[in-house]
């Protein structure tokens, strides 16, 4: 198709799918969720996850990407044209514009306390209580998080308009590894820390006994939402991707610097949550009751906490950017609407869809909606630990048997000669491992 664009180069693709993966989901939702669900136990069901079905999964959707050269929607139609399987494409669309309304709503936290930190408000000696104060003060003003989840929005749909290289490549490529070193030097920092043996072992010598199918469900929904998977923004990447790029090493590439992020993510969390007495089950304010401690007792912590925040917020723009990205290649590759007026509709649309999840630590009864969860959470269980892994499985069993698993595999092996590696486990893991397992747990939920 003329004038969908290209990535400049691999790298460049391998950094913007990284940059999809990399964001909220690991240094957000990791923790807080390992915390809810036990630690270790969790991250182990959530690594064998991550294995067995993310990478998987992960190269069904470059496959599928980058064979058909479309959006999901048109992905699935240049297959099986005119079939409802267009509607497994169409469910990622919306999916998208789902996680995107209340993902959205966090990133605007990390733009509060980039600015919170720049203002030095955790400074040496800061309490418990202030922690606290601060927190609370912020998420029960309706203005404050409104706000900034449109500027939030705004800020994604602008980058999305100017299009697939110049905006999204570009953007990724310098302020990931950034990231990544800073963590690095914040795991190393909380390994000193007294509380660093307790947290350890919470995080990681697991207690199988609590094994259940509730931790084996979020460890799913985790690996997906992480990873990018079940809504086609992998297949939207990939379908950006020349026919020259080797697949097998991008999908190897981006699910190990995912997890190794996830991975670090816990280790400056959990020995700072056991040092200052905090609960590793807090939920979503996890991080956000954590770090300011770490960053009051670090030497030069104002500006540390600040560039943290900065580069956690740009994490969750490349994210965004991929859930910005789809349901805008939806329109206008299907729809032909103009990529700028796309961009900007599709961010519209989650804005106002994202309102009362931005409301979720406020207002009634946004703060208690269903199941005794906010809005927010409840949207996250929704999207993320519903709708990623039903997209999964109907796209596992869509690559494995309508497309065909051998035809997806030729199209990861590229020009090379002979199967990739590991190929035959990876038919057998997407034709019979993937749809059952997703099916499986499922199922046991809705019984
Ligand atoms: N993977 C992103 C993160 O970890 C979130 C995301 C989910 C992005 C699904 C695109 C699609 O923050």
């Amino acid at each position: 198709m003329a004038g969908r664009g290209k990535w400049k180069s691999s790298f460049g693709f391998v950094l913007a799918a990284a940059g999809s993966a990399v964001g909220l989901g690991n240094i957000w939702r990791f923790p807080y969720v390992t915390g809810k669900n036990g630690g270790a136990l969790f991250l182990l069901v959530y690594l064998v996850a991550v294995v067995l079905l993310g990478l998987s999964v992960m190269y069904a959707e470059l496959s599928l990407g980058r064979y058909t050269q479309r959006n999901p929607v048109g992905a699935f139609n240049a297959i099986k044209p005119g079939s409802i399987w267009r509607g497994v494409g169409f469910l990622g669309v919306i999916t998208g514009v789902g996680i995107l309304s209340y993902y959205s709503v966090i990133a605007g936290w990390t733009l509060y306390y980039m600015f919170t930190s720049a203002a030095g408000k955790f400074g040496e000696g800061i309490t418990q209580a202030q922690v606290d104060r601060i927190f609370s003060s912020f998420t029960s003003s309706p203005f404050l998080t409104v706000l900034l989840l449109f500027v939030f929005i705004l800020i994604t749909s602008y980058v999305v308009s100017k299009g697939i290289s110049s905006g999204i490549e570009r953007w990724t490529g310098i302020l990931m590894p950034l990231l990544f070193v800073i963590l690095v030097f914040l795991s190393i920092y909380s390994l000193t820390l007294p509380g660093a043996s307790r947290g350890l072992k919470f995080y990681l010598s697991p207690d199988f006994s609590k094994l259940n199918f509730n931790i084996i469900l979020q460890a799913i929904g985790q690996a997906f939402f992480s990873l990018s998977l079940g809504m086609g923004a992998m297949i939207t990447y990939g379908s950006y991707l020349s026919k020259e790029e080797n697949l097998f090493a991008a999908g190897i590439e981006v699910v190990t610097f995912d997890t190794l992020v996830a991975f670090l993510a816990g280790i400056v969390i959990f020995p700072a949550v056991f040092t200052f007495n905090l609960s590793p089950s807090e939920g979503p304010s996890l991080i956000f009751k954590t770090l300011p401690f770490i960053f009051s007792k670090l030497p030069l912590g104002r500006i540390f906490g600040t560039l943290f925040f900065i580069l956690l917020a740009i994490a969750a723009l490349t994210s965004t950017i991929s859930l910005v990205e789809v349901a805008t290649s939806y329109l206008v590759d299907e729809r032909k609407v103009r990529r700028p007026k796309a961009a900007f509709l599709v961010g519209a649309a989650a804005f106002v869809i994202g309102i009362p999840s931005a409301l979720a630590t406020s207002v009634k009864p946004f703060t208690n909606f269903v199941l005794g969860k906010d809005f927010l959470s409840f949207m996250d269980f929704i999207w993320a630990n519903l709708s990623l892994p039903i997209g999964g499985l109907l796209l596992s069993i869509f690559v494995g048997y309508v497309w065909g698993a051998r035809k997806a595999a030729k199209e990861i092996r590229g020009y090379r000669q002979g199967k990739f590696p590991g190929e035959d486990i990876w038919i057998f893991l997407i034709k019979y491992l993937v749809p059952v397992a997703l099916l499986l747990i499922l199922g046991s939920i809705l019984i």
